[in-house]
């Protein structure tokens, strides 16, 4: 309900500022409305959350125009060359997990002015540690020998059970929890495999003025868990 009265007076807010001034600040709020109804119809919340709303498969996307620019936005929304070199030269490399629908330029900017409206959570983001998982005593060694098939079914898991959400692995992904670049040649496998419980944070990732996130709770199996650790044990950094 307050957000529904919030919203009302933000719309209330950008007419008076249209009729008062013709600054461009008032395009960008008209297109955010389109974007916000964009993002809407295109499901974009069945995998990330905005507020408490949403899904977990992709990074919350709270702030997200404070810690993307907007050259990495229009990369990721748009199919255009000029996007794509843009994209490369802030980040020296092409990376994306997750492939998204390619949108006409205008459309993707209309996303991305909702994108930038969207404030960080107050006090940020309340994120608790993982609880030392309960597979201590799984046996490092067996783990050693997973097979390419295993690291390759670890590398989806990681992204199925929404881990990307807070962790980035070649600057993809969330940044609520530590990047996992290089993970393997800092951490032990045992360390590693401590730190991938049921992901049960999930449900405790907003508080505060949040509330409690509604994101959805996965359950990893034993099988899981040691295949997501034979991948993350392959992230070395680079020499
Ligand atoms: C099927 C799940 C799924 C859907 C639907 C989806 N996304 Fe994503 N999105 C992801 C995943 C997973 C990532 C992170 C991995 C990656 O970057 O490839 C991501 C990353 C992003 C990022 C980059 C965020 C960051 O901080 O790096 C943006 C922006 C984004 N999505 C916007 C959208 C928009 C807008 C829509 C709707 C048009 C949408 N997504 C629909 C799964 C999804
Ligand atoms: C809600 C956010 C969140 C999600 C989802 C999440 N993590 Fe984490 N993760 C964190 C935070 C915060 C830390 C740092 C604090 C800690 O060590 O517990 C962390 C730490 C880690 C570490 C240790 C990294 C290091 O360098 O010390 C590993 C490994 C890890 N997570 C793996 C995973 C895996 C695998 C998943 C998916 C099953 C996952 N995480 C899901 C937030 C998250």
């Amino acid at each position: 309900m307050k957000r529904i009265i919030f919203l009302v007076a933000l719309v209330q807010l950008s007419l008076i500022v249209e009729t008062v001034s013709a600054n461009p600040q008032n395009k960008l709020s008209k297109s955010a409305i389109e974007g916000k109804a964009l993002f809407a119809t295109m499901n974009c919340a069945s995998c990330h959350t905005v507020g408490q709303e949403g899904g977990c498969l992709g990074p919350p996307l709270a702030g997200v125009g404070s810690r993307r620019t907007k050259g990495f936005l229009e990369a990721r929304l748009t199919d255009t060359k000029e996007a794509e070199q843009k994209f490369q030269s802030e980040y020296s490399y092409h990376a994306e997990l997750m492939p998204h629908p390619r949108f006409a330029p205008e459309t993707a900017n209309k996303l991305i002015a909702y994108l930038q409206t969207l404030p960080s959570p107050k006090g940020g983001f309340q994120i608790e540690p993982h609880k030392s998982s309960e597979a201590k005593s799984r046996n490092a060694n067996e783990i050693k020998e997973a097979t390419a098939a295993d690291i390759a079914e670890g590398a989806r898991s990681f992204y199925k059970l929404g881990c990307a959400a807070c962790h980035s692995i070649g600057n993809i992904g969330g940044s609520l929890g530590p990047a996992l670049d290089g993970v393997g040649s800092r951490r032990d496998l045992d360390f590693i495999t401590d730190h991938i419980t049921d992901a049960q944070i999930h449900t405790r990732m907003l508080k505060g003025d949040e509330g409690t996130s509604k994101m959805p709770h996965f359950k990893a199996t034993e099988r899981e868990i040691d295949q997501i650790a034979a991948f993350l044990y392959t992230l070395k950094s680079k020499k």
